[in-house]
């Protein structure tokens, strides 16, 4: 399986996915500061991975601490230095939330935190892994035998702590023996689908073709794409989806053309507290990321860019929202009020 993010007895060592296709560099970090660098500067990306690197640097942070005193201003500044690196991405601020639960639970002794922090991070990275395997077991039942799909960005094994969410479903469906091809867009301007997504998919010998982004209306005219599954940073609690910038015209065109666009995502995706798309925080990043390519100048450097990193896809556009628990289905607030409430029961909180 592809390592995307470990704790070790060294530090935390994440592959540095800037560099892929082309070089596989593991790098360590041992300290909260490196960690939130590693997220901004996109070593680590993707929703579900950014909240296991987000406990893994807290969890360092507070380990690197020697002394107890000023424990509570020590630990607001160790989240601060995370919360401030990517604004979309509701897993960061779940992590966050999640950590600091933990931390009030545990102020005995500065060991006791440093213990309790470590091992919590450490289990949110296993079960990050089993329940994409949940959602990938729900979601290959939404795909028929010999399908192709189309997917954007790099919802996979590198963009979680592994298996993937959407290219989870994919895999589950591989797995299933169901004979799926894959449609992957390229994803300008970070190329996450041609760098990451095709990358995952040679590795593991599924069917893959590499499209760029203003294709995937020719091959859904042309009766080639029969689903689109993607994955989501941050859903809001009426099933409006932040996904990578240019998910909104791929689910446009699935409606045009009568096919079913699915967002597989785990509950910690999903933001309640956020009642629609347009209350999202979308993340507006260097317009290097468009203007050049390779150290290469692409445009004259006096035009004005605009890098928004994602895009809102409203509700009636999604037919499904795949997670852990099942599908989702519209009416949303509904159904994944109704999701939630099945995890809380079953993990008796
Ligand atoms: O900017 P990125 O690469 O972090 O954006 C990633 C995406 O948009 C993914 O589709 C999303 O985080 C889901 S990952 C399982």
């Amino acid at each position: 399986m592809i390592r995307t993010i470990e704790w070790t007895d060294e530090g935390v060592v994440m592959i540095d996915q800037r560099l892929l296709p082309t070089q596989e560099i593991y790098n360590t970090y041992t300290t909260v500061e490196g960690v939130a660098e590693a997220i901004r500067s996109m070593v680590i990306r993707g929703a579900p991975a950014i909240g296991v690197a987000t406990a893994m640097g807290l969890a360092l942070g507070v380990k690197n601490l020697t002394s107890g005193e000023d424990l509570e201003s020590e630990w607001q500044k160790i989240c601060e230095t995370i919360r401030v690196t990517r604004p979309t991405a509701r897993n960061l601020f779940w992590a966050i939330e999640r950590m600091d639960r933990v931390f009030r639970a545990h102020s005995g002794s500065l060991a006791q935190v440093q213990d309790a922090l470590v091992r919590e991070a450490q289990e949110m990275h296993g079960e990050d892994i089993e329940i994409n395997r949940r959602i990938g077991r729900h979601g290959q039942r939404l795909l028929s035998q010999g399908s192709t799909v189309l997917t954007h960005c790099n919802a996979g094994a590198l963009a979680t702590a592994g298996y993937g969410t959407a290219l989870g479903v994919i895999r589950a469906a591989v797995e299933a023996g169901k004979g799926i091809q894959v449609f992957a867009d390229e994803t300008r301007p970070f190329l996450q689908g041609a760098r990451l997504t095709s990358w995952e998919m040679v590795r593991e010998n599924i069917p893959c073709t590499l499209i760029t982004d203003n294709m995937a209306g020719y091959f859904m005219q042309s009766g080639r794409i029969q689903a689109v599954v993607v994955g989501a940073d941050r859903i809001a609690a009426n099933g409006d989806i932040a996904n990578k910038i240019g998910t909104y015209g791929v689910a446009v065109l699935a409606k045009e053309h009568g096919i079913p666009f699915y967002v597989a995502a785990p509950l910690s995706t999903i933001d309640l507290g956020t009642p629609t798309g347009a209350q999202i925080p979308i993340e507006q990043r260097d317009i290097a990321e468009i203007t050049q390519m390779a150290g290469q100048d692409l445009a004259p450097d006096t035009v004005q860019v605009a890098n928004p990193a994602f895009d809102v896809t409203p509700n009636r556009l999604v037919a499904g929202i795949i997670t852990e628990e099942g599908v989702a289905r519209a009416p949303y607030v509904e159904s994944l009020a109704g999701l939630y409430r099945i995890a809380s029961e079953r993990s008796g909180n």
